[in-house]
């Protein structure tokens, strides 16, 4: 980051005061105006609710560009690591900033494998959900009881602490969404197999039993692994944000995930892919489609196109054109090839995307358009969808986590508001309102 004598001048058109506001360069993407001093200079607030135009930290793990629908893991183009790459050498490249050596990776890929079992009482705690509790609301309970087992680890500003925090988190998540899932199921828990990789081992802890062999089938561990990637990291989306906010105030890693998963289940965000797998069933056929495409235009109804839109891409969202190629080699592999949802959703995209409403707006399908479809065709419960995009992005909320921590700018986050409500008043005895 850099700053030169490139600045913005704000003036007081009442007192005629001014005051200068340095402007900060990134490596890439725009600039910032640095409003660091701007209350304590002018008395003001600055004002942004959403945060839609508000830098919240200095970054060097994920760039986006959403005009040209460009995402780089730390300098990497997501196209490329989908395509050559692997999900734990991509959580070693977000973790430590550059790709591994091959003897780097080996390691790595050794230590997350030997952190993926659970405490064994952490089933205990299963038996407090019901059977039918929505696979989000058991993660959310798991991974923030997990800071009630690993006291060995929770010293925050030791960077061994946190080393070994960062790789639990990455090694137990999929261990504990497959718990999640079992548990809804009624069906035994499988344990990790330290033999498997980390998508084959995921797909193993949900699919295998103990009455027949699993077979792993090598396309949708593929997909599986790519799924992952595309999920791993996005700047400073909600759940990453809540994640950042929560750690700065010093919890503990596992606390602070177990924050982030909860902001990932709404609907706006994580919960999308659920949602949009939800509508897609709800048009129920493509001669419908045109019908809902007027209902997410209409401002008096509520609808919105689910997996359409995007805070930031205003172009296509990288993520789901990837998305879509895996969906068709995942259906071909498993002989699918008249899905009546992936027709919705071809349709549903044509029609959107040709549409002015839509063309104006900038909306284009997101990461969760297709996800779904494919989550679906490998046997996945939509309920899971969520919780699947919560293991993949555990790995992007722990190096946001730890970039936050390791900043020597870092303090604790304490935004301010407009304050619109009564002004000072007195009490009045009960006897004379
Ligand atoms: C993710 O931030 C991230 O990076 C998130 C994520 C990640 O990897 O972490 O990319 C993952 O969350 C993807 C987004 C998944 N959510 C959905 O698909 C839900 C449907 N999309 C919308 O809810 C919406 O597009 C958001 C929430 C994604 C973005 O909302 P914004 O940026 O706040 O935009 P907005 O609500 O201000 O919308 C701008 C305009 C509005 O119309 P006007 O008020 O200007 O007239 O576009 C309209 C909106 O009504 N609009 C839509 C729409 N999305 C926005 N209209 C119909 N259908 C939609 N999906």
């Amino acid at each position: 980051m850099s700053s030169n004598e490139k600045s913005f001048t704000l003036t007081d058109n009442s007192s005629g005061k001014s005051w200068e506001l340095p402007v900060m360069h990134g490596t890439l993407g725009p600039d910032v105006i640095d409003v660091r001093k701007l209350y304590a200079d002018t008395g003001c607030f600055t004002y942004d609710p959403g945060f839609t135009s508000t830098g919240s930290c200095e970054s060097k793990i994920t760039f986006i560009d959403g005009d040209e629908g460009v995402l780089l893991y730390r300098g990497y183009p997501i196209e490329q690591l989908a395509e050559k790459s692997d999900f734990m050498e991509v959580c070693y490249l977000l973790l430590y900033g550059n790709l591994p050596s091959a003897a780097d990776k080996v390691k790595f890929e050794h230590d997350i494998t030997y952190h993926t079992m659970v405490h064994e009482q952490m089933q205990t705690f299963l038996r407090g959900f019901r059977r039918d509790a929505h696979p989000m609301a058991v993660m959310c309970g798991m991974v923030g009881a997990l800071s009630a087992f690993y006291h060995d680890s929770l010293d925050i500003s030791n960077p061994k602490h946190r080393m070994v925090s960062s790789y639990r988190m990455i090694a137990k998540m999929p261990t504990i969404a497959a718990l999640a899932y079992k548990y809804n199921l009624g069906q035994p828990y499988t344990y990790p197999k330290n033999k498997l990789r980390y998508a084959e081992n995921f797909l193993h802890m949900m699919f295998s039993n103990p009455c027949e062999e699993y077979e792993m089938d090598p396309v949708l561990a593929r997909a599986m692994d790519v799924i992952l990637i595309l999920h791993a990291d996005h700047e400073q989306n909600a759940s990453t944000s809540t994640v950042r906010l929560a750690g700065s105030s010093g919890a503990n890693p596992f606390a602070c995930i177990a924050a982030g998963v909860a902001s990932l289940w709404g609907p706006a965000h994580g919960g999308a892919n659920e949602a949009v797998l939800n509508m897609l069933e709800e048009i129920g056929d493509k001669k419908n489609v045109g019908k809902f495409v007027e209902k997410a235009k209409n401002k008096d109804d509520p609808f919105r196109l689910m997996g359409f839109g995007h805070r930031v891409y205003k172009n296509f969202d990288p993520r789901s054109r990837v998305m879509r190629t895996q969906c068709h080699k995942v259906l071909d592999a498993l002989g699918v090839h008249d899905e009546p949802l992936l027709e919705i959703a071809l349709e549903l995209e044509k029609i959107a995307l040709e549409d002015p409403y839509f063309i104006e707006k900038k909306l284009y399908p997101n990461v969760d358009f297709y996800s779904g479809i494919i989550f679906k065709a490998m046997g996945i419960p939509t309920t899971m969808f969520t919780a699947l995009f919560a293991v993949a992005r555990t790995v992007g909320w722990i190096a946001q986590w730890n970039e936050m921590i390791e900043d020597p700018s870092q303090k604790i986050g304490r935004p301010r508001q407009l304050f619109t409500g009564a002004e000072k008043r007195d009490y009045v005895d009960i006897k004379k309102r």
